[in-house]
């Protein structure tokens, strides 16, 4: 399957925005990733790192990680927060049942094929081992959402799968740049049905009257 490193050449942009103007959603994330991580110390695998901005709160709760990405622009970054990899996130570069933590975070808006990513996050993880992906809610936060003082209004095109083009909603930030690969809840809980997967625990969070957030953890049956 095709990649396309869509941030190359917004690295520096995304990493400025994640500690301004998306701190906000970050700390919500990570907030999310941390109530669904296990106990550490271990070593965690961040797939789809980006430029890194979640190392340093998985080493506060005593996980190391290593971080991949697709995007040499994102990587230049990440490399100042902790070691990396190029790799596509279909197609790890790692033996099977070797790691005990994966997680993903805001990668399902990213690329083809997210069942993909999932299935080689549990093909890599040992029995037992845990995933935890953090992605924006698909129901509240997506291209035919408007956002309301008191809510959000819906628009048509939920339904629509893929690649999206831009919409009076898609706002000026992210999305804008590199766009937008939406994903029904749907189609986003169905990547999670795998056999060889047990669902945990499911959590929304953030936003005041609906939530902006979706985490998920699955463990690798025994
Ligand atoms: C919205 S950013 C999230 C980055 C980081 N996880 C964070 O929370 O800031 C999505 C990331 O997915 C990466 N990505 C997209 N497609 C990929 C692929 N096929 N393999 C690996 N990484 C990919 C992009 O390069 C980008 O860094």
């Amino acid at each position: 399957m095709q990649v396309t490193a869509r941030y190359d050449g917004h690295a520096d942009w995304y990493d400025g925005w994640a500690q301004t103007s998306g701190a906000e959603i970050m700390a919500v994330a990570r907030a999310a990733l941390g109530e669904l991580l296990p106990s550490g110390p271990g070593l965690a695998v961040d797939i789809g790192c980006g430029t890194g901005v979640h190392a340093e709160f998985m080493r506060d709760r005593s996980f190391g990680v290593v971080g991949l990405d697709y995007s040499a622009d994102q990587l230049r970054l990440a490399r100042g927060r902790l070691p990396v990899g190029r790799a596509d996130a279909r197609a790890l570069p790692l033996r099977s049942g070797s790691v005990s933590l994966v997680f993903s975070m805001f990668t399902h808006t990213d690329l083809d094929g997210f069942d993909r990513l999932v299935a080689e996050a549990v093909r890599v993880l040992e029995p037992g081992g845990a995933l935890v992906y953090v992605g924006i809610h698909p129901c509240f936060v997506s291209p035919f959402v408007e956002r309301m003082s008191d809510g959000v209004r819906l628009h048509s095109g939920y339904k629509t799968v893929g690649w999206q083009a831009r919409t009076p909603h898609t706002g000026n930030a992210v999305r804008h740049r590199v766009g937008v690969h939406h994903l029904s809840l749907e189609a986003l809980l169905a990547a999670f049905l795998h056999p060889e997967t047990r669902l945990d625990r499911l959590i929304e969070r953030g936003g005041s009257a609906v939530p902006e957030v979706i985490a998920i953890r699955v463990s690798r049956r025994p």
